[in-house]
């Protein structure tokens, strides 16, 4: 039920054809205070029409107004305060919660329409870093989110696995490396190779041209640079996909970089044919000055391909094959020059659906107010990162609740939890500094505590152990319970918003709210008695422990029952 609709068309019904139900419910406010009523209505656009003072516009509306579902309606100068009828509300909210259950604030946008989501998408040989952690669970999240409204998301992880880099790699192996040492850390170990061969290279710069050449034959298919790659790519993923088992994620699709080698050359071609491709300095570029852009670098002097021409390879490739109503790429902030270029390649080259495509930024994970850097010893890694906070949330559920059943896997759920919704809580385009200590804190907003939150309803319903009777009336009148009702029933509305801006952070936010007002309900209620009420209640409680997961959910964490 959408309150807000009913009272814009019982408005509507004295108002007249000046204004039509839509456009009073724009009008409609939220009041800054709850001894404003739950609906506002300022009467100013009526002023000019109705030839009368607003106040007076407001006095007059105020007498006629009648709908059982508003129980008093305040004229405080120019306004119209409404206050809802709690029973009433609640009763319909409740049932709506508990017959729908988790597809409650399901919606229909997208009727099965494709979007693709790139994201996560590491460097093979190199570690998974903060950033990449940052668009795994964004972009799962937001994978999550379309899918509610009706789109099928599909979950790309566009691995860097080409470019030069890897003929600098090869000939750093074939140097100085060992297949052991490979197999037993992987991603340390090449990393190991990669700067070593900075650090020699500068003094020995032929490394340089036969890194050039390997990369070259790597190019043309040749048999050891393949063999090699492939296996450096293999051992890499590997050691990703461990990652994302912790995390619980899952892909599509794992087409990365090189899936596009052989794509490349029909993307030049139609840039070509639409006349927009010219040479400078013998490389191949495409102005972008009535963009504002620097000129995009599609083709090296050397023949070379880049980053951006993979890009638009593979633009063109989900364009064909998923058909898709929008493309998104949950990417850092610092890349948002790179995705302006590639749309503006794709509109020169007259592809309208370019409009359809989005860059996701975010913002960076800092410590201590400072950049995580790269660079060797202050590298932060993910996989200590999870450790830890498995570890800590281990210890906190250990020492409150020493005698949990799978307690090991409540304290993979609650850490790993933890790490996401301290990632998901803040809007995506902020900054956050990073600190393990503050990430597993059970209390205040985070994850931890919207999952204990849940599970204390849980146990709640357990401890009470009834069905609850959906025909029975199940109304609430206090204050308390109506902070609950109305979050209840803006989830539809939460959803859109977090759709619309492609941003997990108003899911979060309702989850921490819905717990915040569920816990001070319980403490000032007594939910077990046996009353007339306690029915209406439970569904409460039930309600609230339905929406609670299933935000979690759309976070990408997970909801113990008991912990
Ligand atoms: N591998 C890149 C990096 O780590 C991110 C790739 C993003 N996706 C894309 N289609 N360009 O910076």
């Amino acid at each position: 039920m959408d309150y807000k609709l009913i009272i814009a068309e019982t408005l509507q019904d004295q108002i007249g054809d000046t204004l039509t139900t839509e456009e009073i419910y724009t009008l409609l406010e939220k009041p800054k205070s709850v001894d404003h009523g739950d609906v506002a209505f300022p009467t100013f656009s009526l002023a000019k029409v109705f030839r009368k003072a607003p106040q007076q516009i407001a006095t007059d509306l105020g007498e006629k107004i009648s709908n059982p579902i508003i129980a008093k309606v305040e004229v405080v100068g120019p306004y119209l305060n409404f206050f809802l009828n709690k029973e009433i509300v609640s009763d319909t909210i409740l049932k709506t919660v508990l017959e729908e259950g988790a597809h409650y604030g399901d919606q229909q946008i997208g009727h099965g329409e494709s979007i693709p989501i790139d994201m996560s998408s590491p460097n093979i040989a190199k570690p998974i870093s903060m950033g990449h952690l940052r668009s795994t669970v964004i972009g799962n999240s937001i994978a999550e989110i379309v899918r509610k409204v009706g789109f099928k998301p599909i979950k790309i992880n566009h691995l860097g696995d080409w470019g030069t880099q890897f003929g600098k790699l090869i000939v750093a192996y074939k140097l100085w490396g060992s297949e052991e040492k490979v197999k037993a850390e992987p991603i340390n170990e090449l990393l190991r190779l990669y700067v070593k061969f900075h650090e020699v290279a500068e003094t020995q710069p032929e490394l340089d041209d036969e890194a050039r050449a390997w990369f070259k034959k790597l190019e043309d298919n040749d048999e050891e640079a393949v063999a090699l790659w492939t296996w450096f790519r293999e051992e890499s993923l590997t050691e990703f996909n461990h990652i994302y088992d912790m995390l619980g994620i899952t892909f599509d699709s794992f087409n990365g970089e090189a899936f596009y080698n052989d794509k490349m050359e029909e993307v030049v071609s139609i840039l070509e044919e639409k006349n927009i491709l010219s040479v400078d300095r013998g490389a191949t570029i495409v102005d972008l000055e009535k963009y504002n852009l620097n000129p995009a670098l599609i083709r090296k002097s050397d023949g070379a391909t880049l980053y951006i021409t993979r890009d638009l390879a593979a633009a063109l490739y989900r364009k064909r094959n998923y058909n898709f109503a929008k493309s998104l790429y949950v990417v850092g902030n610092e890349q948002s020059n790179h995705f302006k270029q590639l749309k503006a390649v794709l509109k020169e080259a007259g592809f309208d659906w370019a409009e359809d495509m989005h860059h996701i930024p975010f913002g960076l994970i800092t410590q201590g107010g400072k950049k995580l850097s790269t660079r060797k010893g202050k590298i932060v890694l993910l996989e200590e990162v999870l450790n830890e906070a498995v570890a800590s949330a281990n210890e906190q559920i250990s020492a409150k609740n020493p005698d949990l059943k799978d307690k090991e896997k409540v304290a993979d759920q609650v850490g790993i939890g933890a790490v996401v919704f301290h990632d998901l809580k803040n809007d995506r385009l902020n900054n956050f500094d990073f600190t393990i200590e503050e990430v597993v804190r059970f209390e205040g907003e985070t994850g931890p505590y919207v999952q204990y939150t849940r599970a204390r309803a849980m146990s709640i319903l357990r401890k009470a152990n009834v069905e609850i009777d959906l025909t029975a009336p199940l109304a609430l009148s206090d204050s308390y319970s109506w902070e609950v009702v109305k979050l209840l029933q803006e989830y539809p509305d939460t959803i859109s918003r977090a759709y619309e801006k492609f941003e997990p952070s108003v899911i979060a936010k309702h989850a921490i709210h819905l717990a915040q007002a569920f816990n001070k309900y319980y403490a000032n209620s007594k939910v077990l008695a046996d009353d007339a009420e306690k029915p209406a209640r439970l569904a409460l409680v039930q309600a609230v422990a339905t929406i609670l997961k299933e935000d979690l959910r759309l976070l990408g964490v997970e909801a113990p029952d008991e912990m």
